[in-house]
This record gives C-alpha cells, sequence and structure tokens, in this order.
C-alpha cells in the first residue's frame, strides 16, 4: 500500500535523494545530452542491455549516425552492425523505422507530444515516458526496472500493483527536476537498492522505507530474511536456444557483403562451426521469423531456402 504521501514526506524524500545523487551520480555517456536523437538511441540501447555495454557502442553508433535523417538513411545491415554487441536486434530494426518515420512524418525532428511519439515504431510507454523527461523536460516519472523495484520497496507495494506504482511515481517528481530525480532513482536502484543484495545501510531513505522495516523485523523474528522476495526478483532465466541462434545467424548476415545469399545448409555449417547445432527444419522456421521481422532477407523457391542480410 501506499501510505498517504504527505507533503513533508514528499518533501524529505525528494531532497534526500537529490542530495544523494549530487555526490553518487554515474557519469555516464548519454547523460547531459539535449539532443532527442541521441536520447532516444541510449534509451532503446538500454531497454535490454546493461549499461557497461551500452556505453561501450553509444558513442560509436553516434559517430556513424549522427541524426535521424543520417540513421534513416543508411541500410538495415549496417545498422545491425552497429548494434553488434548489444543483443535483442529486433530494437535497431524498430529504431531504423523509427528514424525512416520521424524524417518522413516530423521533417527529422522527434515531436514532443505524448501522443504523437506513441505513434512511432517502438516506442512503449517506458521509452515514451523517459523522452518527456530527459529531451523535453517534462514533469514525469520514467520508471524503469530499477525505479520499479525502489518504489515497490519504499512504499511496500504489492507486486504488479501498476496503478498504486504509478501513483507514487508521479507524487514524487519534483517540479521542473525530473530528469534529476528520474536519474537518481535509476542510480539508486543500480547502485544500493540493487535485486539481490541490497545495502540499506547506505541508503539515504532507509528509515523511510517499508521494505528495509520489514526486513529489520523480520532479523528480530529470527525469520528467513524474505526468501520469496529475493527468489522474486532473480533475473530472468537465460531464454534458452532459440534467442541464442537468432543472435548467432544476425551476427552471420551483419558480416556478409550485401546481397549475399546463403544455402540453409551453408548457413548450419557456419552455424556448427561456431558450436551451434541445429537441425534444418528449426534453422528454416527461424530464418523465416527474423526476416519477417527485417533482420534478414529469406528467398524461397520449391527447392530451396536462401538467406542474406536485410534489404
Ligand atoms: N539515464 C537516462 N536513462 C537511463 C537509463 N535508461 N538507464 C540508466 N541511466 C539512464
Amino acid at each position: 500500500m501506499i501510505p498517504t504521501l504527505p507533503d513533508r514526506l514528499i518533501t524529505e524524500l525528494q531532497q534526500r535523494l537529490l542530495a544523494w545523487y549530487a555526490v553518487n551520480r554515474r557519469d555516464l555517456p548519454w547523460r547531459g545530452r539535449s539532443d532527442p536523437y541521441e536520447i532516444l538511441v541510449a534509451e532503446v540501447m538500454l531497454q535490454q542491455t546493461g549499461v557497461e555495454r551500452v556505453a561501450a557502442v553509444y558513442e560509436r553508433f553516434l559517430a556513424e549516425f549522427p541524426s535521424f535523417a543520417a540513421l534513416a538513411a543508411a541500410r538495415r545491415q549496417e545498422v545491425l552492425r552497429a548494434w553488434a554487441g548489444l543483443g535483442y536486434n529486433r530494437r535497431a530494426v524498430y529504431l531504423h523505422e523509427c528514424a525512416r518515420v520521424v524524417v518522413e512524418r516530423h521533417g527529422g525532428c522527434l515531436p514532443s507530444e505524448p501522443e504523437a511519439l506513441r505513434r512511432l515504431p517502438g516506442l512503449g510507454p517506458y521509452t515514451v515516458a523517459a523522452l518527456l523527461s530527459f529531451a523535453f523536460g517534462r514533469d514525469v516519472p520514467a520508471i524503469d526496472t530499477n525505479v520499479r523495484r525502489v518504489l515497490g520497496r519504499l512504499f511496500s507495494l504489492a507486486p504488479r500493483d501498476e496503478r498504486q506504482l504509478r501513483a507514487a511515481a508521479e507524487l514524487l517528481v519534483p517540479a521542473g527536476r525530473s530528469v534529476d530525480w528520474n536519474q537518481a532513482l535509476m542510480d539508486l536502484g543500480a547502485v544500493l537498492c540493487t535485486a539481490g543484495q541490497p545495502r540499506c545501510s547506505l541508503c539515504p531513505l532507509e528509515d523511510l522505507c517499508g521494505w528495509s522495516r520489514g526486513q529489520q523485523e523480520a532479523r528480530r523474528n529470527g525469520d528467513r530474511v524474505s526468501m520469496a522476495l529475493r527468489v522474486a526478483e532473480r533475473p530472468e532465466p537465460y531464454l534458452g536456444s532459440r534467442r541464442f541462434l537468432r543472435g548467432r545467424v544476425v551476427a552471420i548476415l551483419r558480416d556478409l557483403a550485401p546481397g549475399t545469399l546463403l544455402t540453409i545448409e551453408d548457413l548450419q555449417a557456419r552455424l556448427a562451426a561456431v558450436g551451434a547445432h541445429v537441425e534444418i527444419s528449426h534453422l528454416e522456421e527461424i530464418v523465416r521469423s527474423l526476416a519477417a521481422e527485417g533482420l534478414a532477407t529469406a528467398r524461397e523457391d520449391d527447392h530451396d531456402v536462401r538467406i542474406g542480410p536485410p534489404d
């Protein structure tokens, strides 16, 4: 439950967390930027990839594609090449399509209205909120996994109670400071209020936090310390061979000359060479799904399936 949030408590939380952030903020290459394109690229990369891996690719990607216009004009294969190392390649396809729509419909400038942003390919509620705050300075919360965990613990929210979470998040955004505020919550979640072993004793909000109080009580009662919570917060298990294989196939296609088409057997042999053994029928199905998602070109006739980089 969210306790009612008296103004005094809101102010206290804001002041303490912003003071902590002023000293402990992570210096990340997408921060302090104001170009909506650069912010969008970071947010799409960060959707499913950790900050270290994104930091290793981000500036190189921007150097190669410095604007919506440059990205829109690129070949899909070039975009996928610049995306190497980030995984979840469909995001590169969405980002590329998004750039083309921004150029065609909005003259190369990202619109700043929520409805127009929502209509762009690949922009879900989180990314729209992050853009509204980080690119356009609106007082909206950007609720990613870390923020969800921090606020869930702080207010002892029931897991998946989206309504309460949103209500709390909206109440807390300090007027005119959403950029720092959202990043402060993200950093607290990444550095102290981590999923596995939160370091409550270093947290500026410890004495105001429902979860921390619960932990102390549990210790006093000699309970086994909230095993259930920890189990619930374990990262998702590795998704298994399908995602792995898709990633391997995209990596092989990335390095082919544009226009090259491989037979399915050739692809099978190249995968085997990197230790991925897969039956032809399974591979055909993967190839078709990659082609349907814009990550590959597939040509099929009565005898053959051939596969190459996307057009
Ligand atoms: N700063 C801005 N957006 C971020 C994100 N998604 N993750 C971490 N730091 C960020």
